[in-house]
């Protein structure tokens, strides 16, 4: 991630312990140094929040280190290069890189990549952006779903999830999604979701019995925990189980829940378990972005997204989206767009 330039940014003051909350932010000025060999200077114009980087106050994944106190939150980021440097990237240059919750940020030429916006900037962030590959790879080449399965999305409301849910209807699967409120899940069946469960409110092992009478051919789990393990007992036999991703384990401090099943049901019914992250797929990332945005020009694809304006509401449209508050890709807008 880019060092801080002048401008504001979000630090992490104190790890959490617990639920996160704001008081575990600070809003404060970073320092101003001269750019290095290599590096731009960028103003940013939308950060991405993504929940993985909550799991990241936890400790460290596979991928990346943890976090610690006193580091500026991480965060993807649209931004414009207003100081190419020494760099072939002239000012004015579009990009997308890992710029953190910060204003100004100076960042190696090399870690960012430049974009050209096709329809509404914050596009690119959305289902353009890292979500929305997440939902085309994952779905695609790890679960291969076919016409006539049954696919269960979970947290389906949101970026990643809606996508799944609507790609999955374009194979002609049946969709089910998984949400935390009503308001939401009636959102989901508008875009053509065939049912949702509300994942606080009704019993998911008789919601899956009811819904997916015939079992669940490719699971898209971004959650682990309580509802992997009711959905492993619901597949079919050959079904694949997409991970994606484990909600259920970012915002706690509580040791995570085991799926019981594995390996028995995973051996009776035949199951594949594969696991998958999108910065792999970066090769093939212009087919797929193509083909996503021939579909939103061909009114075939509803953009869901929620952009909340100004830095300082981050760390508050973060912990509210931990807690299930977003519709869609959440995102904030530092700057307007240029
Ligand atoms: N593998 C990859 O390369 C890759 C790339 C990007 C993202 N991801 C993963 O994709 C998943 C979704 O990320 P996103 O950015 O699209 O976030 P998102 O779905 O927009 O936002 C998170 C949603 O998760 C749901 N949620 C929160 N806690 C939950 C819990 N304990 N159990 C079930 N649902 C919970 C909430 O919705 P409800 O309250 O409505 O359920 C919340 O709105 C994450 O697991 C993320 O790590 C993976």
């Amino acid at each position: 991630m880019g060092d801080s330039q002048a401008g504001r940014e979000v630090q992490i003051s104190a790890l959490p312990r617990g639920r996160l909350t704001v008081d575990q932010f600070a809003l404060v000025t970073g320092a101003r140094r001269a750019l290095r060999p290599g590096e731009v200077l960028c103003r940013t114009i939308l950060i991405s929040l993504d929940p993985v980087n909550r799991g990241l106050m936890r400790g460290g994944s596979d991928y990346r280190g943890g976090l610690r106190a006193g580091d500026v939150m991480p965060g993807f980021a649209i931004a414009e290069v207003v100081d190419g440097g020494e760099t072939a990237l002239e000012p004015g240059t579009l990009v997308f890189g890992e710029l953190g919750w910060r204003e100004f940020a100076a960042v190696r030429a090399d870690d960012l990549l430049p974009i050209a916006p096709r329809g509404p900037l914050s596009h690119q962030m959305s289902v353009l952006g890292l979500t929305g590959l997440t939902a085309y790879f994952g779905l695609l080449e790890v679960g291969r779903p076919e016409a006539g399965d049954t696919v269960l999305v979970s947290a389906a409301a949101g970026a990643t999830g809606n996508v799944v849910g609507q790609l999955a209807q374009r194979h002609g699967c049946r969709v089910v999604g998984v949400t935390g409120s009503d308001a939401k899940a009636e959102v989901l069946r508008r875009t053509g979701f065939d049912a949702v469960i509300n994942r606080r409110r009704e019993d998911l092992r008789s919601e899956l019995r009811r819904h997916c009478p015939d079992g669940i051919d490719v699971y898209f789990d971004s959650v682990g925990g309580k509802l992997l393990d009711a959905c492993l007992a619901r597949m079919a036999v050959g079904g694949r189980v997409v991970c994606c991703g484990a909600l259920s384990e970012y915002d706690t401090d509580e040791a995570a829940v085991g799926a019981r099943g594995v390996p028995g049901l995973v051996v009776s019914k035949r199951l594949r378990l594969e696991g998958f992250v999108v910065l792999d797929y970066r090769d093939h990332w212009p087919e797929a972005r193509e083909q996503i945005a021939s579909w939103i020009e061909a009114g075939e694809l509803t953009v869901l997204e929620e952009i909340i304006d100004g830095l300082e509401q981050a760390p508050a449209a973060y912990v509210d989206l931990l807690a299930g508050g977003n519709l869609g890709k959440r995102m904030i807008r530092v700057a307007p767009d240029p």
